[in-house]
Parts: structure tokens; C-alpha cells; sequence
């Protein structure tokens, strides 16, 4: 959702913010601005509509100096996208400055309270309701600026990440946290906050994670904490190294993110399938805390996600239920709160989040929780909340991914469910050491094979040009390949905006099949040796209706004839083809989404982590 950051030092603090705000774009970019305090009694907020690059050119006119300010870029859910809507908000006599990511779900009845003690509103966001609810306590009670604001915390219902500046306590920001993502860093004689680490990684890569219910205070050379009682927590805090290359957000050579990223894959899964390799290429997950022994005492597992992670987890089941003689469950974690089955003691939930901020998928973690059901997140991001409250961490070495569309973060994600399926598989004795062996060897084979589908890439961005001026795709598949073709279908309507739709092609026929005709495109998978026939002829049904049919499959097969068109991918164990076929299929969203002249890294109403419910 949106993004937030603060600076304090010596340096021009609009040029870290702005720097900042840039990295962090993809948090939400509908609106931004930024406060910079210009002397003790003077800040100067700058905001503008639409995308950073509008508040840069606003600003490169203006003559702002200052070394210390707060920045914020927007994702709106109270009151649209406006400048006047855009943060920073201030109380009317400047005393509290501040920028919000989250909701402030009771703003209304805190509005009406404020209403009453003559305060006036010139917004429609909650957040302009939370600075002056600040406001109000900091002057009430002449408490300063911890208890001013946990008092409004404990009034405040929803979530957020805050940074504020208070007239009186000029050479200090100060922040607090509930459910919103916040980090802490500081440099030499300077200070930084943020939404997420990207911003931050050209300064520094050591950081402190922001509890929920923490709220503190950044200077040039002290960081300070308070609990809600406004005790001094600092001396409890840890700082956390962060692996990842500051030049890894940087989009290099690439146009655009996505690409970046897209391409980044082969490395981005050899690593992740290194980190769970011992150096006699056995499967490892002891060094996170799971042993053999635990893995076979499960008899059930269950995944909760959202969107694309959710689709690792359908593709994750099957292999489970297919190798280790166990069930798998996959709920949407948006859902799983509404579902209220008997939760089995002895399974394992597997939480799948790349940000590792999701709120659905961290409640769905928390219900878990209260269920005393063991949780394992699998996880690009170290130190996020979700990786903070499971029970075991397997991270993905994706790196920091940028662009909204997930793609390489999909990918690791998949590897690691593979190989955790093969090691519960083998701890519970249903393969043994020689089919445990070769689907090692078969996993270690696909960053090599992705690389050879990137290497063709100009063929996918010719019959891009097939689908630009489509208004509908749909995607079919079967087991594992319908599993797949949902996350092909997500990435083609997140980033082109074509009407697009996955289903099972077995289903064709109950219903949907009512909507093929020549001006349809349906993109059919079919990877599965045993599924392959039917899948045929799925393809004949739709081409007799007039359809368009692109297929893609495996190298071994051939149903060129059938369809229109056809990519084809390595072969390679029927297991794990989500990895190759995701590739082509999301070098055709970009390409569409290219041709239609759309930004893929930023596409419309949508952002990165998802914060809210
Ligand atoms: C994928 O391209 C989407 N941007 C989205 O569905 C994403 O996968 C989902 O919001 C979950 O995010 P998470 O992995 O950070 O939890």
C-alpha cells in the first residue's frame, strides 16, 4: 500500500526523500509529497497527484533547504487519488506533520470527536483525522510527543505506520507502528524510516524492525524506542543485517522492472535451491529447525496465500498429495478467516508471502497460531512480519523485487515447495533414494532450462502482438497445468488490463464454452503427459467454435497442427513444468503489456504489499 519515509541529517533531506519515495513507488504511486522543515518554525510540505515524477518536477522549481523531513507516496482507500488528499497532513497550526500507511478503520467517530473541540478537517482522509487526534492529546495534556501519540493509538482502531514532526521537538521524527510495515536505520551522523528496506539500501543495509505498538523518535545521531506504557524499550532492540546489494534496485539494463526481474530468475532459483542443499545435494530444511523426524510426524498440510503466492500453493498441493501420500488443503488466505473446519494437530500450515506484509495472509498465519498449529512462511523478505511470527522461516533468495507483477519471487517460491515436498516425501518412506535423488537432479535442472526459454524471447514478443487488441483470454489447463495457467492468467490481467480467465478445460464444456468465438484467444497448456489427449481435445472444441487457440507445451509433444500457435518449453519431470511454462507466459504479459503502451511495473489501482483487508 502506500509508502512512507523519514530523514534527518545533514544532507538534503527533499533528495533522500525523494530518492526514497522512488524506490518505494511500487507501495503505491497515485499521489505524493513531502515535508521538509526548513528552520524551527518553518516546514514546507510539497505535494502533487499522480506519480513521483510529478512531485520531482514540482519540486526541482522550488527552493526547499532542509535536513530533516518526511515523504509519502500513495495508495488511496480514504478519499481519491487528489493533491489536496495526498500526504503529508497537518494540524491547522502545523504543530503535528505527518504521513500514514494504513487505515484508520474508526476515523469517523474520532472525526466527530475532534469535530466537537473546534477542529476542522480540510481532507477526506483518515490520516488528517490521526494527525490532529495528536494534535489534541499533545496540547490537552502538555504530555509531549510519546504519550500524545499512544494515547491516540490506543483510540485508533486499523493500522498504521507513522511519521511525524512536532513543532516543539524540531531536531527529532518520530514514528509508530500497528499492522503497517516500518524500518529504522541510521547512517553516520544521520537517520532514515521507511516502509521497506529498497528504499533505504543505498545508505545503509542494517536496520531495526518496528514492533507493533512501538513508537519512537529518529535524530542525527540517537534512535530511541517506547513501549505503550512510553517506557524506554531501545536497549531491546536488534539491529538485523539485510543480504541484498544495494544496486539490486536498480533496474540496470532493463526498461522496466519486470523484465529485470523476469530475467534475474535462473540465479534467483539456483540460489534458493542451494540454500536448501547440504554439499552432498541432500535436501536441508534442519538448518531452519525442521528435522526428518518432525516431517514425518505431519499428516496433513495446509497453505494459505494471497493472489500470486496462492497459485504456488495450488501447484505446491499437488506435488504434495502426488509424492507423499499426505493431503494438502490450499485456502486463499483472504478467505481462510470465514472457514471454520476442524484443524488437524498434527499438520504443518505453510504461509507463502513475498513481501511478508500481506495483512490476509498474516491473519491467516495468526489464526494458525491461536489453532496451536505449527506455521512454516516461506518468504522473500527476512525480517517481515510474517517471517517474525512463524514458527520456521524458509526465505527465497529472490532479491528485492520492484515491479507490482510478481514474477521471480513466484518462481523461488515454487522450488522451495518442491523441494520441501520431496523431503517430506522421503522422511515419510514414500520414495526412496533413488526417485528422491533424480528429482533433486530434475530441480537443479531448471534455472539452466529457463535460460534457454529467455534466450527465445523475441519469438514471445511477436505473438504478444496477438493478444494486444484481444478483450478476452482465457487460460486452460488440467492438474498442475490449470494450477499454473491461474497465475499465467493473473499476470496477463494485471498488467495488460485484458479481460482474462483460467479454468480447468474440463470445465469448458459446463459453461464457458458458451462464450468462444473468433474474437476469443485461449492460451491451453498442456504439459502433463497423461492429461495430453484431453487436453487435445479441449483445443478442438474451442478451434471448432472458432476460437484461437495458442498451445504450449513441452518439447516432446506436438500439437502444432491443432492450434494456431505454439510455444514449447524443455522438457522436464511433469512436476515441476510450472517453472518453465510460467516463463514464456510471463514474457507474454509484458510484451502485451508493452504493446499497449501501459507501464507494467506500476499497473493501475494495484500495489505491491498488500496492507489491508
Ligand atoms: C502478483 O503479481 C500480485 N501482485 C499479487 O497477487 C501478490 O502475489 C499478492 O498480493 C500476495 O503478495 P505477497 O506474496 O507479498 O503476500
Amino acid at each position: 500500500m502506500c509508502g512512507i519515509v523519514g530523514y534527518i541529517g545533514n544532507n538534503n533531506a527533499k533528495d533522500v526523500l525523494l530518492e526514497g519515495l522512488k524506490r518505494l513507488e511500487y507501495r503505491g504511486y497515485d499521489s505524493a509529497g513531502i515535508a521538509v522543515r526548513c528552520d524551527s518554525s518553518l516546514v514546507e510540505i510539497v505535494k502533487s497527484e499522480g506519480k513521483i515524477d510529478n512531485l520531482v518536477k514540482k519540486i526541482s522549481s522550488l527552493n526547499i533547504n532542509g535536513t530533516k523531513g518526511i515523504g509519502h507516496s500513495r495508495w488511496s482507500t480514504h478519499g481519491k487519488p487528489s493533491e489536496i488528499n495526498a500526504h503529508p497532513h497537518h494540524s491547522d497550526d502545523y504543530n503535528v506533520v505527518g504521513v500514514h500507511n494504513g487505515i484508520i478503520e474508526n476515523y469517523q467517530e474520532l472525526k466527530e470527536k475532534l469535530l466537537r473541540h473546534d477542529y476542522s478537517f480540510y481532507s477526506e482522509t483518515d490520516t488528517e483525522v490521526l494527525i490532529k487526534l495528536i494534535d489534541y492529546y499533545y496540547k490537552k495534556y502538555n504530555i509531549g510527543p510519546v504519550d500524545a501519540i499512544n494515547k491516540a493509538i490506543v483510540r485508533s482502531r486499523g493500522s498504521f505506520a507513522l511519521a511525524l514532526m512536532f513543532k516543539d521537538y524540531s531536531d527529532q521524527i518520530w514514528f509508530a507502528k500497528k499492522g503497517s510495515p516500518l524500518i529504522i536505520a541510521k547512517g553516520e551522523g544521520e537517520s532514515f524510516l521507511a516502509s521497506d528496506v529498497p528504499a533505504l539500501l543505498s545508505y545503509t543495509n542494517k536496520v531495526y524492525y518496528v514492533d507493533d505498538f512501538e513508537c519512537g523518535s529518529i535524530s542525527k545521531n540517537e534512535i530511541k524506542f517506547y513501549d505503550l506504557n512510553g517506557d524506554d524499550i531501545t536497549d531491546t532492540k536488534k539491529l538485523v543485517s539485510i543480504d541484498w546489494e544495494a544496486d539490486s534496485v536498480n533496474k540496470g539494463i532493463y526498461p522496466y522492472y519486470m523484465i529485470k526481474e523476469i530475467h534475474e530468475q535462473p540465479e534467483a532459483i539456483k540460489e534458493t535451491i542451494n540454500a536448501y542443499l547440504d554439499k552432498n545435494n541432500n535436501i536441508d530444511f534442519l538448518h531452519i529447525g525442521i528435522s526428518e523426524k518432525y516431517l514425518k510426524s505431519l499428516d496433513e498440510i495446509y497453505i494459505y496465500a494471497c493472489g500470486s503466492a496462492y497459485h504456488v500453493g495450488l501447484v505446491g498441493a499437488q506435488i504434495i498429495e502426488n509424492i507423499t501420500g499426505i493431503n494438502a488443503r490450499v485456502e486463499l488466505a483472504s478467505e481462510f478467516k470465514y472457514r471454520n473446519y476442524h484443524m488437524n494437530p498434527n499438520a504443518l500450515a505453510i504461509i507463502i508471502s513475498q513481501s511478508g506484509e500481506t495483512k490476509d495472509t498474516y491473519e491467516a498465519l495468526l489464526k494458525c497460531k491461536e489453532s496451536n498449529i505449527k506455521t512454516l512462511a516461506i518468504c522473500n523478505v527476512k525480517g517481515s512480519t510474517i517471517t517474525r511470527d512463524a514458527d520456521f522461516t524458509a526465505l527465497t533468495y529472490a532479491g528485492p523485487e520492484i515491479a507490482v507483477a510478481t514474477t521471480k519471487a513466484y518462481s523461488c517460491q515454487l522450488v522451495v515447495l518442491y523441494l520441501f515436498s520431496i523431503a517430506l516425501a522421503f522422511s515419510k518412506g514414500q520414495i526412496d533414494i533413488s526417485r528422491y535423488r533424480s528429482l533433486i537432479e530434475d530441480i537443479s535442472t531448471i534455472p539452466q532450462k529457463i535460460e534457454s526459454i529467455l534466450n527465445n524471447e523475441s519469438t514471445i514478443q511477436s505473438l504478444a502482438q496477438r493478444l494486444v487488441n484481444k478483450k478476452d483470454v482465457f487460460f486452460i489447463g488440467r492438474g498442475i497445468d490449470y494450477a499454473l495457467s491461474m497465475e499465467a492468467s493473473l499476470k496477463l490481467k494485471e498488467i495488460s488490463y485484458i479481460h482474462s480467465d483460467s479454468y480447468a478445460a474440463g470445465e469448458l464444456k459446463h459453461g464457458t464454452l458458451s462464450l468462444i468465438d473468433e474474437s476469443v484467444m485461449v492460451i491451453a497448456i498442456l504439459t502433463q503427459p497423461d492429461l495430453f489427449e484431453k487436453m487435445v481435445s479441449n483445443i478442438v472444441e474451442v478451434k471448432s467454435r472458432g476460437g484461437k487457440v495458442i498451445s504450449l507445451t513441452t518439447d516432446n509433444f506436438n500439437v502444432q497442427v491443432k492450434s494456431d500457435y505454439n510455444i514449447t518449453i524443455p522438457t522436464i519431470n511433469p512436476l515441476f513444468t510450472p517453472s518453465l511454462s510460467i516463463i514464456p507466459l510471463q514474457l507474454l504479459a509484458y510484451y502485451t503489456s508493452i504493446g499497449k503502451g501501459i507501464d507494467p511495473d506500476k499497473p493501475k489501482n494495484l500495489a505491491k504489499s498488500v496492507t489491508v483487508e
